[in-house]
């Protein structure tokens, strides 16, 4: 018998099944048997046989992928090899993109190219204003990037050519060069102010800054220690491996849809309080909180289950998230230029009873990125609802790159779960005149 193989046994039958187990390179990264395999196991000839049941994807491995790896107990985070922690002290957002997406960094020449490409690629079409403008006023700016960047697909009709290696490229430059600035006149609709154009000798988190705080100066100069931390905050959210944002990315794009339509779904995604959108929700926790005193009663009526402490606990990382590590770090930085966010201190408070609480320790539950970044943003002059749309601009990357490692994996097809049905079973059309209230 092979070493490496299951061998199960039905006690409903009696009968056993030795059963292939597929091995990483590195146990580290985990094995995994094929649930396919797992059909042949039946009690008679019409049982439909053996599935898995896994309704969060708590141990199902959806994909094989090369991208990133998270180890959750441990706290590591690494893009293509990488730490999260030397890309972040030594990288820009730009080059860990190029990185993410074609799996090295890029020599001088390349960065330089790619960064060109992504730089001519931020203007969007006129038309796309009338979209913004068509949002109420007090529009969430995260359901107008959703939408807008859904209705790209209708201005880049090459986009329907997902296998065609010319289109990948640009649609790759478009997405990640177009997000910043459909996120910006987002924000200047709902503010009601002009829409102001990229500046092409800004980074791309400086010009960023530019499309959302320029006013009637004749060139936006970003502060450099904040545009820094931004492309750092950026670094940190480029990836996260089989996410619920990027689980939609690859279900939406499995079924061969262009690549706006599914950044538009993972962003969807990300928009929900328990993904990227609790940042957002974090603010106003602490500002709910109202003072350090009230931490004490706020926790005690979470562990009573009003509510969850949002910013805490990760379906991955049970140990420490070690981006909000680097966070706290970004947060001294800034707060040097803007002044302390009083929010911190009540942040901090949370964290050190959070920390020493039972409840908490027993179940890991950990700060997680999105606990400080909103801090942070609120302290750089960002609104609350620009929060997750803060997250959605780096995200393309890690959207896109596993979008295209899907495309190119022989192994994947459409996405369609099993289910287990529990319903009726078969009976027969009532009339109304028939039919009892229930
Ligand atoms: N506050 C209080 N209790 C919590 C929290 C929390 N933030 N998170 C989990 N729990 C409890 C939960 O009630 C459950 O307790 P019990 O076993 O008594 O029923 C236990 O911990 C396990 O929770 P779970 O919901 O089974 O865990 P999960 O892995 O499905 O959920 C999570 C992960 C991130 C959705 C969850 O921790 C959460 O809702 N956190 C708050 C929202 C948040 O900060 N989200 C950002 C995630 S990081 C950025 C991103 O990836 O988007």
């Amino acid at each position: 018998m092979a070493n490496n193989t299951l061998t199960v046994t039905d006690n409903r039958t009696g009968k056993s099944y030795e059963i292939p187990i597929f091995q990483a390179a590195n146990p580290i990264y985990g094995a995994a048997i094929r649930a396919p395999d797992l059909r042949q196991i039946k009690t008679s000839e019409d049982d439909f046989g053996l599935m898995s049941y896994d309704p969060a994807f708590m141990n199902t491995a959806s994909c094989q992928s090369r991208i990133t790896f998270v180890d959750g107990e441990k706290g590591i985070l690494r893009y293509r090899g990488y730490p999260i922690e030397e890309l972040a002290e030594k990288s820009t957002y730009l080059e860990t993109a190029y990185l993410i997406l074609y799996g090295e960094l890029p020599t001088e020449v390349r960065l330089k190219e790619w960064v060109q490409k992504i730089t001519f690629h931020t203007m969007i079409h006129e038309n796309i204003k009338k979209f913004m403008d068509g949002f109420h006023h007090d529009a969430h700016p995260m359901g107008m990037l959703v939408s807008t960047v859904a209705a790209l697909s209708t201005f880049y009709t090459d986009g329907k050519n997902i296998f065609d290696p010319q289109s990948q490229k640009m649609q790759t430059y478009r997405l990640i060069g177009k997000m910043p600035t459909l996120a910006a006149f987002a924000y200047r609709h709902s503010r009601g102010l002009p829409y102001a154009y990229p500046d092409n000798d800004l980074s791309y988190p400086g010009n960023l800054l530019n499309m959302l705080f320029k006013m009637t100066e004749v060139k936006y100069r970003p502060n450099p220690i904040l545009e820094r931390a931004l492309d750092v905050l950026f670094i940190l959210h480029a990836d996260h491996e089989q996410n619920c944002g990027t689980n939609a990315m690859r279900s939406v794009g499995s079924s061969h849809v262009d690549s706006y339509s599914a950044v538009a779904a993972a962003a969807a995604a990300l928009y929900g309080p328990l993904h990227g959108g609790a940042n957002e929700e974090v603010l106003r926790m602490l500002t709910e909180i109202g003072s350090k005193d009230g931490v004490p009663g706020f926790i005690k009526k979470v562990k009573a289950g009003e509510g969850r402490l949002m910013g805490f606990g990760h379906r991955v990382y049970k140990n420490y998230d070690p981006r909000a590590k680097i966070i706290k770090q970004v947060a001294d930085q800034v707060f040097e230029v803007t002044g302390r966010n009083p929010l911190l201190d009540i942040g901090l408070e949370v964290e050190r009873i959070a920390l020493e609480d039972d409840y908490f320790i027993k179940r890991k539950l950990y700060p997680n990125v999105d606990f400080y970044s909103g801090i942070i943003y609120q302290a750089m002059g960002f609104p609350l609802e620009m929060f997750p749309v803060l997250f959605a601009i780096p995200r393309t990357s890690g959207w896109v790159a596993q979008w295209l490692e899907m495309l190119g994996d022989p192994e994947q097809k459409i996405a369609r779960p099993r289910q287990l049905y529990l319903g009726s079973e078969e009976r027969h059309y009532v009339t109304m005149s028939e039919r009892k209230a229930a």
